[in-house]
């Protein structure tokens, strides 16, 4: 086929490339209150004036915990090779406390109706062990500012492997710990809804610490195991590469988004300017003393896969912008920055179109991001890269069908599907891609507001109808190909 300018050449994806869908417990399971899960973070958050639009909560969600085998059948008919797919932790060990009395059997058991039932589809099942929900309990005790939960974290994933190992072959520990920290500990925006920047230190500490006791549980239970992470990332641009201000400012988000994360568990080390900017604002020392003698051997336990999340980057200036690109949460409740030490630094819309998260839509950015991330980070370690997060939400209008016919967001696939062949392309070794997301779902403190599905929810019906990009989304699967 001779491709033209209007209509770009078809391209291929490796053999063996895998093409997946993503969800996570809290955004899709609802049985909120079902055979023994108690409240996690997320139950309690979603009861706080003003934290989730129009209070919007997780009881009910998309009922996936009843129609989990409607959801695998819709999956393996749209080709759909791999499930990206997290376990409730307020399920499994409701109360979140230690030792063998703590598990729920009942709750361990639906994750195992679901792993049988992905198996018999020929769908991999793709476990996280962590995607927010921690148990209220736990936050009860300090939640993720507290040492102690790290090691209940391994726990828990001790009790998913016992229970799941046999036939799951893909672990991935945490999803995100950026939000799961930051944002829910410093911003305030998510679950806890804290505004304090020591804690969110705390907990991205913490967070990294269960990663690496669970890593090395696992490992050592388990040799033949895949076992990852899953991070996201921004890509930060100075809006003025001529200016050192603006150079610091992209270098103080590079830092206290990615490096912070990335480093420990490749690295071995935080990263010394993070350290630098600690300083300035007085954290330094605390943060310190948190890191325990041996903790980072622990964090940097080699894992087979770095997962990458990825949405949008952004140009940031240490001068304000003359207009802002709201995001994130809805401003119902104050809310801080996540940054510890990065006051000053501003966002500017680059005037590249958005979507309806008001995220600008960058595809070249995950193309350096891959072959970044392969360059500084997974090469030395052997890690894989696997793409297990890009996703967009749009304002979808459905027909009396319930139809949508969202070309927009189909575009959106498209354009960032040669973005990653790009990379893989210029040498990064990308194994599969998962689409955020399969279905329609709570989208945090958005609610249902946001849809972000390559499967429509009616919330209403609960019935589910594949949009014009989860159809094509099928045919690229099932090709393994981007024909024009
Ligand atoms: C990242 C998170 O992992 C997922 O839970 C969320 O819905 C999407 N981004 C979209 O915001």
């Amino acid at each position: 086929m001779t491709s033209t300018a209007s209509s770009p050449a078809p391209l291929t994806f490796p053999e063996g490339f895998i093409w997946g869908a993503a969800t996570a417990a809290f955004q899709v399971e609802g049985a909120g209150h079902v055979d023994g899960r108690r409240d996690s973070i997320w139950d309690t958050f979603c009861t706080v004036p003003g934290a989730v639009l129009d209070g919007h909560d997780g009881e009910v969600a998309c009922d996936h915990y009843n129609r989990y085998e409607a959801d695998t059948s819709l999956m393996q008919s749209m080709n759909i090779g791999a499930y990206r797919f997290s376990t409730s932790w307020s399920r499994v060990r409701p109360d979140g406390v230690s030792g063998p009395g703590g598990v729920n059997s009942k709750g361990i058991d639906f994750y195992s109706r679901l792993v049988d039932s992905l198996l018999e589809k020929n769908i991999l099942p793709w476990l996280t062990l962590y995607h927010w929900d921690l148990p209220q309990a736990l936050e009860d005790k300090g939640g993720w500012a507290n040492r102690d939960t790290a090691y209940l974290f391994s726990e828990y994933a001790i009790t998913m492997h016992e229970a799941l190992g046999d036939r799951v072959g893909v672990w991935t520990t945490l999803n995100e710990p950026w939000c799961s920290s930051f944002l829910s500990y410093t911003a305030g925006v998510h679950a806890p809804g804290r505004q304090s920047r020591p804690d969110g230190l705390a907990a991205a500490h913490h967070l990294m610490l269960g990663h690496g006791l669970a890593t090395q549980e696992l490992r050592s239970r388990d040799t033949k195991a895949n076992l990852g992470l899953t991070l996201n990332f921004t890509v930060a641009d100075p809006v003025d590469p001529s200016s050192a201000d603006d150079v610091d400012a992209a270098r103080r988000i590079d830092a206290q988004f990615n490096r912070v994360f990335a480093d420990p568990v490749f690295k071995g080390a935080y990263p010394v300017d993070l350290l630098q900017d600690l300083d300035e604002v007085g954290l330094a020392d605390g943060f310190l003393a948190l890191v325990k003698d041996g903790d980072l051997e622990t964090i940097s336990t080699p894992i087979d896969t770095l997962g990458v999340n990825y949405y949008h980057g952004e140009a940031v200036s240490k001068t304000p912008p003359t207009s802002t690109l709201v995001s994130d949460a809805p401003v119902e409740r104050p809310t801080s920055s996540p940054y510890p030490a990065a006051d000053g630094v501003y966002v500017h819309p680059r005037g590249l179109p958005v979507t309806d998260m008001d995220w600008e839509i960058q595809p070249e950015g995950l193309t350096r991001l891959l072959l970044r991330l392969q360059a500084e980070y997974t090469g030395p370690a052997r890690a894989r890269l696997f793409v297990t997060e890009n996703g967009c939400a749009y304002d979808d209008v459905a027909d009396e069908n319930d139809d949508v016919d969202d070309q927009n967001r189909l575009d959106f696939y498209d354009v960032h599907l040669r973005a990653t062949h790009d990379a893989i392309a210029q040498g990064a070794d990308v194994g599969g891609y998962f689409a955020w997301s399969l279905l329609d779902n709570f989208e945090w403190a958005w609610g249902y507001h946001k849809r972000f599905g390559i499967v429509r929810v009616n919330y209403e019906t609960q019935e589910r109808t594949i949009k014009a990009s989860g159809r094509w989304y099928s045919d690229v699967a099932r090709t393994n190909s981007l024909t024009a």
